[in-house]
């Protein structure tokens, strides 16, 4: 071997090192699919994204649901009760990653129809998914069985759950301030918890 190999090769394991403290996880292969309508949710995705990398994706509807609160709010209920998977704009080559973080809200104590649509589209098997969300201040209702039972071949690790906004009560954006600070420290916890790493 000559030295100019031993040197490269030295110096390509200490570069592994230095970029190796995601575990498993290459942050070329991680997705973080989120909805949001009043950036709550969009702020902690972007807390995990500044934390383990990957790509960044807003779920978009190919017919966006309406402005005002109380016409959403029926919508979304009927589309629960019909089972409507509403068609999405957001367009994902799911295959190119290995772990997808999911967020969500809580809509009508229920995983939104916009993200039953998008796992009902993809083919998710086998993937490791990582669910979080943002609430009114009533939790997750029924949203992870929802996963669970949309993606039966999936691994799902715990999830990450806040209080958000309550827009019913005319409060939008509540992630911010020092309240972002707390839900930055929670995230922080929550991925060490478990076990995917940060670029930090
Ligand atoms: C249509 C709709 C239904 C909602 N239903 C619930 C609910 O059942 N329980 C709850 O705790 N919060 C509920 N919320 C409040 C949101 O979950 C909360 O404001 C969340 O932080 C919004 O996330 P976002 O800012 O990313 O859109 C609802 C909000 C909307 C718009």
């Amino acid at each position: 071997m000559n030295y100019a190999l031993v040197v490269l090769l030295l110096l390509s394991s200490c570069f592994q090192k230095e970029t190796g403290n995601l575990n498993d996880s290459d942050p070329k292969k991680i997705l973080i699919v989120y909805l949001s309508r009043t950036n709550n949710t969009k702020t902690v995705a972007e807390i995990i994204h500044k934390r383990v990398g990957g790509d960044l994706v807003a779920l978009e509807l190919e017919n966006p649901y309406p402005e005002n609160y109380r016409a959403i709010v029926d919508q979304v209920a009927s589309e629960n009760r019909s089972g409507f998977l509403p068609p999405l704009k957001t367009k994902v080559d799911t295959d190119r990653y290995d772990t997808i973080f999911i967020g969500f809200p809580t809509w009508g104590m229920q995983l939104p129809p916009p993200m039953k649509s998008f796992l009902h589209d993809h083919d998710l098997r086998g993937k490791t998914l990582i669910p979080f969300n943002t609430n009114g201040g009533y939790g997750l209702g029924s949203t992870v069985q929802t996963v669970r039972k949309l993606c039966p071949d999936s691994e799902i690790l715990k999830v990450f759950s806040v209080r958000g906004g309550s827009e019913r009560d005319g409060i939008y954006l509540a992630i911010q301030g020092e309240r972002k600070d707390e839900v930055e420290e929670a995230v922080a916890s929550w991925l060490a918890e478990i076990q995917i790493g940060t670029r930090e």
